[in-house]
């Protein structure tokens, strides 16, 4: 099939790159240049386990094109992807701007029937808006006689697993009312779907709020466990223990109850503000949803809480070594990580910061620039060299082993600030460490 993708970001890319591998003839558009160019090249912007041999090849092939040319992408599409952008507002709602651009875009060029798919995750009622915006165009273009349909597609995919969660994904969900427009995608996904069907079919509307519905789920287990964590560290209770306890039961099942120093990147906190801001507009008070976003806010401040108890808050003088910048393994992404909150109250509070992360480093430094108070470190040991302390902040795989010596060498005293719950306790304090990290009992070192 014909297939035309508004929007090479991390949804609209990983998205066309995976339609192409399945056959379809599938092209990318974006206004800014410099992007399609170097994708053009084989250059791909983001870091994304997969991704880039998938798009050099079908680019080869000629199943993947990449151009800037609007009218182009309109002509060649018979399925159109909208996959722009949705960066939120002042108010917490989504910014629809770049969608609705899309949308005139699609009706100023089309002279054929056109499926419109929203795969952005966009409140409830834009494909309502998109299907307004293309009428308008197309009554001022005196061409209401061509046909189009707004079709919901929420993507489900997780950074660092895009490629894969993409070709086997586990539900495809399509909102529209329109016969036609469900077959259409039953073949479009149909090399997604063989084994059983994945398709449920639903109206718009319940499109767009499941995706919502199923990110803020996902955040409501995150923060509610991060709760039970603060409670189990002041009842003298192992959290660890109790996410196994709980995790047993298939009602709760063991995924996405981890705890930590809350969830980051660009979905879950975005949607969390954006679900509340719609029902918050429609008079509702959104009471469990306020409660994940506080949650999650105090739980990025939980470390700091543990670093000031032992420190104070003057912290002039101290130098913290910081393991994990990304907001979680695999990427290179920053936004709203954890870690950011850290730098930055360890920064004000006088400390200096020797960071290290597998993949994030090019991203801190255009994100912090060149300062005083951050030092990028090659490695996750020389990050250590001088410290008085160790924060970590992301589960990377190759930080889940702690040589004992070589961090106990190098820090001027053996702390450490576990945000991930990487280690035991009692291997730590057996040790000599002070470790600190949450919801698990603290155990007095033997150093
Ligand atoms: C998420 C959803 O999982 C995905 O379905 C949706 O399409 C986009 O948003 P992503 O943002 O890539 O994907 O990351 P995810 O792996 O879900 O992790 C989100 C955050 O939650 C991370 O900061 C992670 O550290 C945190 N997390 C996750 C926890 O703190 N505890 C857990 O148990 C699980």
């Amino acid at each position: 099939m014909n297939v035309t993708v508004f929007g090479t970001g991390y949804v609209g890319l990983v998205q066309a790159a995976v339609l192409a591998e399945a056959g379809h003839r599938v092209t990318c558009i974006d206004i800014d240049e410099n992007k399609i160019e170097r994708l053009k090249q084989g250059h791909i912007p983001i870091f994304e386990p997969g991704l880039e041999p998938l798009v050099k090849r079908n680019n080869e092939s000629g199943n993947l094109t990449f151009s800037t040319s609007a009218a182009e992408g309109v002509a060649h599409g018979e399925l159109i992807f909208i996959a722009v952008g949705t960066p939120p507002d002042e108010d917490g709602s989504a910014d629809l701007r770049y969608v609705l651009t899309v949308a005139r875009t699609i009706a100023e060029h089309m002279d054929g029937k056109k499926y419109i798919i929203n795969k952005s995750t966009v409140p409830v009622g834009t494909a309502d808006k998109v299907r307004e915006e293309v009428t308008r165009t197309l009554q001022e273009r005196n061409a209401l006689n061509l046909e189009f349909d707004v079709i919901s597609n929420p993507e489900f995919l997780k950074e660092g697993s895009a490629v894969a969660d993409c070709m086997k994904p586990d539900r495809i969900i399509i909102g529209t009312s329109e016969n036609a427009s469900e077959q259409k995608m039953r073949q479009l996904y149909a090399p997604f779907n063989r084994n059983h069907d994945k398709v449920i079919v639903m109206d718009v509307r319940s499109a767009e709020l499941a995706k919502y519905a199923a990110n803020c789920m996902l955040a409501t287990k995150i923060s509610f466990m991060n709760e039970m964590a603060v409670i189990a560290d002041r009842v003298g209770a192992d959290i660890e223990s109790v996410r196994q306890g709980i995790g047993s039961d298939p009602r709760i099942g063991y995924h996405f109850i981890y705890p930590g120093i809350g969830y980051g990147g660009s979905c879950f906190p975005k949607d969390v503000q954006a679900l509340k801001t719609t029902a918050t507009q429609l008079g509702l008070d959104p009471k469990v949803l306020n409660a994940v976003e506080e949650r999650n806010h105090k739980q990025k401040h939980y470390l700091l809480e543990k670093i000031i108890a032992r420190y104070g808050q003057d912290l002039s003088g101290k130098t913290f070594a910081l393991w994990g910048l990304s907001f979680k393994p695999n990427t290179d992404d920053m936004r709203e990580a954890p870690s950011r909150v850290l730098m930055e109250n360890l920064w004000e509070m006088g400390a200096k910061v020797r960071a290290f992360d597998p993949e994030a480093m090019q991203e801190c430094e255009r994100i912090y620039g060149n300062r005083d108070e951050l030092q990028l470190c090659g490695t996750r040991d020389s990050a250590l060299s001088g410290a008085d302390a160790l924060v970590i902040a992301t589960e990377w795989q190759q930080f889940k082993s702690l040589d004992y010596q070589t961090v106990r060498g190098s820090l001027s005293e053996p702390v450490v600030f576990d945000g991930r719950n990487l280690y035991h306790p009692l291997d730590m304090a057996e040790a000599g460490f002070d470790y600190y990290c949450v919801g698990r009992p603290q155990v007095a070192n033997n150093g």
